[in-house]
């Protein structure tokens, strides 16, 4: 599981996460969802020990990713932005040295269960240079199963290839959340939604919302607009009596009554507490 309490990253003056605290339970694959600059790598760096954290804690399977930092690290799965590939190496060979560097006695055999996890053992024989960017981001997952982690963190595995690779890999994500705990980074809600159990939303080195993908979807609407007319009270008793009503955004006059706009349910900032937890396995 992952636990991330008050997590704070400063680079220089800039604050690129700013207090964030999150769970991940065994078994669920998690979306952190949000917009370039985010936060969503640096977050990733932390908890797979590439970075310290200004303040706060993390902690991987039960290991604080400062102070047990090396059972930490053997603990995950890391697919960076970036999958450093060697192009003259083969398939096979690529992850048979990432289970050696690994420190796996049976390198080969490891090697040969992550390419069958992500549906490359067919290709085990290619050169690296001459799979497809969609292969060549599954091999990068296999890399990051070679060692049977039981947390895997994923930065954007889908970015940047064909709309047919982007499924196979959304599947591969998905279907990993049956052995492990998953953080998945992505900017785009739609695929957070078909492959997250939860989503947290980042903005600005923020949480500002985090719920299941259904949760989100109804708390995202922006809020309702109605329309009042108000027979009793002088008009402006009822604008103000209008205005500070729970959850109104602003009320304008409007055709001898009032448009009463609610208030949208996600702004940076505001936190909409909406928590759920699948059972793990
Ligand atoms: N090494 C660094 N030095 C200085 N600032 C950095 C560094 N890395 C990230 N930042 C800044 O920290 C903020 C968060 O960056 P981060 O890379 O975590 O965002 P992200 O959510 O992963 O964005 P993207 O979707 O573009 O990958 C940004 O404002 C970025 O410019
Ligand atoms: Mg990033």
């Amino acid at each position: 599981m992952i636990q991330v309490e008050n997590l704070c990253r400063r680079y220089g003056p800039h604050t690129a996460l700013d207090g964030i605290s999150f769970e991940a339970a065994p078994g669920e694959v998690v979306g952190l969802l949000g917009p370039n600059g985010a936060g969503k790598t640096t977050t990733m760096r932390i908890l797979t020990g590439y970075m310290p954290p200004t303040s706060g804690r993390a902690v991987v399977a039960g290991f604080d990713v400062q102070t047990q930092s090396m059972q930490a690290r053997a603990a995950v799965g890391y697919l960076p932005e970036r999958v450093p590939l060697y192009p003259d190496m083969t398939v096979a060979g690529y992850v048979t040295f990432w289970a050696q560097m690994r420190g796996i006695r049976k390198a080969r055999t490891a090697a040969q269960q992550a390419l069958e996890q992500v549906d490359l053992w067919d290709r085990r024989r290619s050169l690296v240079r001459s799979l497809s960017k969609g292969m060549r981001q599954r091999l990068g997952l296999a890399q990051a199963l070679v060692h049977a982690p039981s947390v895997v963190i994923l930065d954007e595995p889908t970015i940047g290839i064909d709309p047919q690779q982007v499924i196979d890999v959304r599947q591969a994500v998905r279907g990993l959340g049956v052995k492990h705990t998953v953080l998945f980074s992505t900017h785009i809600l739609t695929e957070a939604e078909q492959v997250c159990d939860r989503v947290i939303i980042l903005n600005q080195g923020r949480i500002v919302a985090h719920g299941t993908p259904s949760e989100l979807r109804a708390t995202l609407y922006a809020g309702d607009r109605l329309y009042v007319q108000v027979s009793k009270l002088n008009p402006e008793a009822a604008l103000k009596a209008l205005k500070s009503a729970t959850g109104v955004a602003r009320v304008e006059p409007s055709d001898g009554g009032y448009l009463v706009y609610g208030q949208p349910n996600i702004a940076p900032g505001r936190t909409s507490q909406v928590r759920s937890r699948r059972p793990a396995g």
